[in-house]
């Protein structure tokens, strides 16, 4: 049951954005391209880094904020494969805030009942690194709330090219090398196997991109760009994100029901029998 004391104070704007959300339909996963720490970094003549400092309090606010609306699943993309083009020291510094994140907000993972899982080439990360998520993921593996994925040194094209090697190796193995698999096969050996797609893409600092995020399961996801850079996002941003989300008419490549109508009736008519 959630508890709406915990999502807003009374008569704050974020209580009326509340009023708005209909609780029933909530999304069942939300990812999230966090963009925009450097802009925000330089606009207040800071180094880049202090932009990922501060981008850790959205991270905190947005999670323990889907944790109360008892989302099932959240995805942050925090490292991409691509970003081990930036500066050393730019990428040391992620990785240091995040084994520092994974320290101080253990506590908060679990007393929000939060389940940690990292996804993507985890394998390819500094040992230090690996030990803090590994530790991370132990600790809160029998929580049953909010399952928070973050995506390090993740692609959407390389988890693609994983999962091509994972089934081939598994094919030969079972001497079925010629076997033709089919869309659900494919998805149970994503990184992702066993959660459901996003509903909603989030994408902070205006870019209108996907970034190599994801790229299978976002097929249907509804997408929200907010100008918003992340370390500016608070729990307003996110229910804005859900109104805009609960705005659409989510089709599936169908139509919606009234257009359904119309053709059946356009069917029984004498001028098209
Ligand atoms: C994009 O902003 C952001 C990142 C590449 C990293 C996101 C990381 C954090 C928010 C902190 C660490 C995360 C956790 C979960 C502890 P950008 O640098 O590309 O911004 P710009 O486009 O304005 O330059």
């Amino acid at each position: 049951m959630i508890d709406l004391s915990k999502l807003a104070e009374p008569g704050s704007i974020e209580q009326s954005l509340v009023d708005k959300i209909d609780l029933k339909r909530l999304p069942r996963h939300v990812a999230v391209i966090m963009d925009g720490n450097g802009r925000w970094a330089r606009a207040r003549k800071l180094p880049r880094v202090e932009g990922h400092r501060a981008g850790i309090d959205a991270v905190r606010e947005i999670v323990e904020t889907a944790a109360r609306l008892e989302l099932p699943v959240i995805t942050l993309y925090a490292f991409s494969v691509e970003n081990w083009k930036r500066p050393r020291y730019e990428v040391a510094t992620l990785m240091m805030l995040l084994k520092e994140y994974l320290r101080k907000e253990l506590a908060t993972l679990m007393e929000n009942n939060i389940r940690f899982t990292p996804i993507g080439r985890v394998e390819g990360l500094d040992p230090s690194v690996q030990r803090e998520l590994r530790y991370a993921e132990e600790e809160t593996a029998k929580n049953s709330g909010l399952l928070f994925q973050i995506a390090l040194n993740y692609g959407g094209r390389a988890e693609i090219v994983d999962t091509c090697n994972r089934i081939m190796a598994l094919l030969r193995e079972r001497e079925m090398s010629d076997a033709i698999i089919d869309e659900q096969f494919f998805a149970d050996h994503l990184y992702t196997a066993d959660i459901d797609d996003p509903d909603l893409l989030i994408r902070t600092s205006g870019e209108l991109r996907v970034s190599n995020f994801l790229l299978w399961q976002i097929a249907y996801a509804e997408i929200h760009v907010t100008k918003v850079f992340w370390p500016d996002f608070r729990r307003r941003h996110l229910f804005e994100a859900i109104i805009d989300f609960q705005s659409r008419e989510r089709r599936y490549g169908g139509v919606d029901e009234s257009d359904a109508e119309m053709f059946i009736e356009a069917e029984g008519s004498p001028r098209s029998s």
